[in-house]
């Protein structure tokens, strides 16, 4: 990043002084408060301080992009003596230790935000803390993206779960660090799943590890609370009455903006900050489904032919493995070196044109890092355009009997060298998409050309070089609008750069901590952090045969049904394809998808005005309740519901053996879309059918788009298939080429071991 940058990320909030003042500070001498709108953001007392400064040292142990943090503090005090100057539209507090001062400087814009600088006159210290005032009633909502809890404040951990069995065995904090790192695998410290991961390498992720976290909440004191800077920080919001804010480093500048209510809140995000806002998605997304397949040409036309003769509408055919593949002792893996293996995939260029022109677009695969044996590895390198050690050499990550470097993002030279690798090597193939993985693992010993940063800051930045990376390939080749690049590491302006983001890698199963549930709260989460269009793997992503874990038909149907209702369908075959119900498994399943498919293209048009809405004014596509109905204590807290635009609301099934469900309609006219004569006035609960292909979903009677929705309704479902209730796991004489995906090499190590686990046990 080059100085200019810098000042545009600093530039906190947009606009000048205020024609009036909208934050006070009511100072009495011995201890003050800062109001904002009226609303008490800061107390401060010589016996509760509401900054502390401290000493000590933060260790990262890495493995393969899970991190375990150590915060060893030696030293933590008080700021409690200030004095205080008031001017005409800032006030200045300055906290004081010995000879210097820590000065928040506190500033009302005329874009009715308070801007708060804080400056430094002499004080040493590593770290800082500082006190948000709190109310016990209060939710705050957003840090990104999160996969477990929606009101960051909640204790409780799932429903159906008994609570009190969590307080005895799990801490009531709720601390959420900023820290970019795999999101983990089970995040449940009860499940098996997650076990075998802690074990093996401490890669089970916890309710708050995220690929994308962002150092902004939303209260519902009614103020966006907005830091826009990467530093190392941790929010606590165990608290009753205050949330604590722990940064570590040099501090940047905040701002506090006050709304009168959630939506104008989540416009703020777009309205009033410099972190950006997205693009529109390419309308062809909308024409059908995008399948994840591989295993060269042959297999991916014939999965495509499978597919269309069952009648599904196909968009899209997703080929991860377009670069080629590499054998390991775990199985076949992707080769790390992006561009097209025409051994692979013989004659792709000409078919891409030729499924273009049918209506079907292919998409491949990237990440930032290069297979040390590929020739786009000893460009980099012989130009030192990879990330160095601290001897100089290339720092190599070994993901799994196979090195790698990393394309230097911070140089600007090597930056424009890969983006140009995008242009020709993808764009110019004719590929219309691909998923732009990774984007964590920097690690925090590398060393970058770019030092204007720490290197903690560079790596919870770097999401934002790679999908600015992206960006600029696709708008350089003037093909924004027509490409789509999906991530799913982000940080803050994220959003100003991704064309969409994706869940990452669920296990595939039901559970709450990492299963099919957890991507509602990712969509709902980084909805209200400003980032509000997204997507997941429909059917989850992990999979561990030898322990079980493998995805059912049941999983897969309620996926894509739930998929219907986000802005884009796209299946994964996982990371061990062989033990799935794939799409293209039989043909009752492909008849469910088509007839889901028929669905979500039937949505195109209220999908188009919710996509329009999110890239207008930033109010996300897939909304939690709280977003509409901030008032009604039960949608407050109603996190495995969402609103899809403002017109339908969806209620996920999300567990087994579901067949019918209760749902929470808040206050409104509310149609049940899949029988029209059920309808009701809201503020309460309904129990409906739900049987595969019909998840629970009712519209707003008022709704402009009724005769779309109404239509719907009359789709028939598809009959369960003849000879048994459960459709087979495996589509007989389905071959399949048993490609382990790209994606989080530690599960290559777990699978491993616990295959060798399992056979000794035996
Ligand atoms: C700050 O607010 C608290 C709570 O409303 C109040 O008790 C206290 O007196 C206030 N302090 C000052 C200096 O106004
Ligand atoms: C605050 O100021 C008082 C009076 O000057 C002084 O006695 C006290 O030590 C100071 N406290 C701290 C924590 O600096
Ligand atoms: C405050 O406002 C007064 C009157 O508008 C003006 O004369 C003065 O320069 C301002 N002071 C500062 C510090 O902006
Ligand atoms: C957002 O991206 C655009 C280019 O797409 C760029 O011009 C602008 O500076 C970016 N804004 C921020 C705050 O990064
Ligand atoms: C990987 O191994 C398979 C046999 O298991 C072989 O057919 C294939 O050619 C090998 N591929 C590469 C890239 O070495
Ligand atoms: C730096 O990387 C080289 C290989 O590129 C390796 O041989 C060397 O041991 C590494 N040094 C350190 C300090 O990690
Ligand atoms: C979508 O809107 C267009 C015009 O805006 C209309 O022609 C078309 O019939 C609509 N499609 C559906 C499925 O309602
Ligand atoms: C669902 O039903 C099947 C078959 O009856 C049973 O084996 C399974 O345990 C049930 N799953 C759950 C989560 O209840
Ligand atoms: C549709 O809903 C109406 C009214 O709730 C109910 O009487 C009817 O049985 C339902 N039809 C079906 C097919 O479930």
């Amino acid at each position: 990043m080059n100085g200019m940058e810098v000042v545009v990320y600093l530039m906190l909030l947009t606009g000048c002084l205020a024609a009036s003042k909208l934050h006070q500070v009511i100072d009495n001498g011995h201890s003050f408060n800062v109001t904002v709108n009226d609303i008490l953001i800061f107390q401060h007392t010589y016996d509760n301080p509401m900054l502390y400064v401290g000493m000590g040292r933060t260790n990262f142990l890495e493995f393969r992009g899970n991190f375990r943090i150590d915060n060893d503090i030696n030293r933590r005090v008080g700021l409690r003596n200030y004095t205080y100057q008031n001017f005409n539209w800032t006030d200045e507090i300055d906290f004081l230790m010995d000879d210097h001062q820590l000065r928040f400087r506190i500033t009302t814009y005329t874009d009715k935000s308070v801007g708060i600088e804080i400056i430094n006159n002499g004080i040493e210290y590593d770290y800082l803390w500082f006190r948000v005032v709190a109310e016990a009633s209060e939710q705050v909502y957003g840090l990104g993206e999160q996969f477990s809890h929606l009101n960051l404040r909640e204790f409780s951990y799932t429903p159906g779960k008994d609570p009190e069995l969590f307080s005895v065995s799990r801490s009531r904090d709720r601390i959420y660090p900023i820290w970019t790192r795999e999101q983990g695998v089970g995040r449940d410290k009860h499940d098996q799943v997650t076990f075998f991961a802690d074990k093996m390498s401490g890669a089970g992720g916890d309710y708050h590890t995220t690929y994308f976290p962002q150092a902004t909440f939303i209260s519902s004191r009614k103020y966006l609370f907005h830091y826009d800077w990467y530093n190392y920080a941790e929010f606590d919001f165990s608290h009753n009455q205050y949330h604590e804010v722990f940064i570590k480093g040099e501090f940047s500048n905040l701002a506090i903006i006050p709304r009168d209510n959630m939506v104008d809140l989540v416009k703020s995000f777009v309205a009033d900050t410099p972190l950006g806002k997205m693009a529109p998605l390419p309308s062809w997304l909308r024409d059908g489904i995008i399948l994840g397949v591989q295993g060269g040409t042959d297999i991916m036309l014939k999965r495509l032919k499978t597919a269309q003769d069952q009648g599904v509408a196909v968009n899209g055919l997703w080929i991860q493995d377009w670069a080629g593949i590499k054998n390991t002792t775990f199985g076949q893996r992707l080769f790390w070196n992006w561009k097209w293996n025409p051994k692979r995939y013989p004659g792709l260029d000409q078919k891409i044109k030729d499924l273009k022109a049918q209506g079907v677009k292919v998409l491949a695969y990237i990440n930032p890092n290069l297979n040390i044996e590929g020739d786009l590895y000893k460009t980099a390198s012989s130009q030192g355009f990879v990330v160095k050690n601290r001897t100089g050499n290339p720092y190599l990550l070994d993901f799994g009997e196979f090195l790698c470097g990393i394309v230097d993002l911070t140089n600007p030279a090597a930056f424009n060298w890969y983006k140009g690798q995008i242009k020709t090597n993808i764009i110019d193939l004719g590929l219309s998409g691909w998923m732009a993985d990774f984007g964590e693992y920097l690690p925090v010993d590398a060393v970058v050309f770019d030092k204007t940063l720490s290197i903690e800051m560079v790596h919870n930045q770097w999401p934002v070089l790679w999908a600015k990376c992206n960006r600029q390939a696709v708008e350089e080749s003037g093909k924004l609008g027509e490409i789509v690049f999906w991530m799913r590491a982000g940080a803050a302006h994220t959003s100003n750069y991704t064309t969409l983001m994706w869940a990452g890698d669920q296990n595939v199963d039901f559970s709450y901590g990492d299963g099919l549930p957890s991507t509602i709260i990712a969509a709902t989460s980084m909805g209200l952090s400003g980032t509000g269009l997204t997507h997941f793997d429909i059917g989850g992503y992990t999979t561990f045969g030898s322990l079980g874990l493998r995805r059912t038909a049941e999983l897969l149907l309620r996926s894509a049904e739930m998929a219907v209702f986000t802005p884009v369908m796209r299946t994964h075959e996982g990371n061990q394809p062989d033990f799935n119900v794939q799409a293209y498994s039989n043909q009752y399943i492909l008849l469910q998808f088509a007839r889901l498919v028929q669905i979500y293209r039937m949505l195109g048009n209220y999908t188009t005005s919710v996509i329009q809405t999110c890239v207008r004014d930033g109010i996300p596509a897939q909304r939690p309740l709280v977003l509409h109905y901030q008032n009604d204590p039960v949608a407050v807290n109603a996190k495995y519901q969402y609103m899809y635009g403002s017109d339908l609301l969806i209620a996920p099934v999300i567990q087994a053996n579901v067949t019918s469900q209760k749902v929470y309609l808040p206050q409104g006219e509310w149609v049940f879309l899949w029988n029209t004569s059920t309808q009701t006035a809201g503020n309460k609960y309904i129990t409906v059918p739900a049987p595969i292909g019909q998840p629970p979903v009712f519209y707003q009677k008022t709704s402009p788009y009724s005769a779309t929705f109404n239509a719907i309704s009359k789709i028939p479902l598809v009959p369960p298939p003849p000879t048994t209730n459960q459709p087979s796991t495996k589509a007989p004489g389905s071959s399949n080429s048993g490609v382990l995906t790209a994606t989080n090499s530690v599960l290559l190590l777990l699978t491993l071991y616990t295959q060798l686990m399992y056979n000794f046990s035996i």
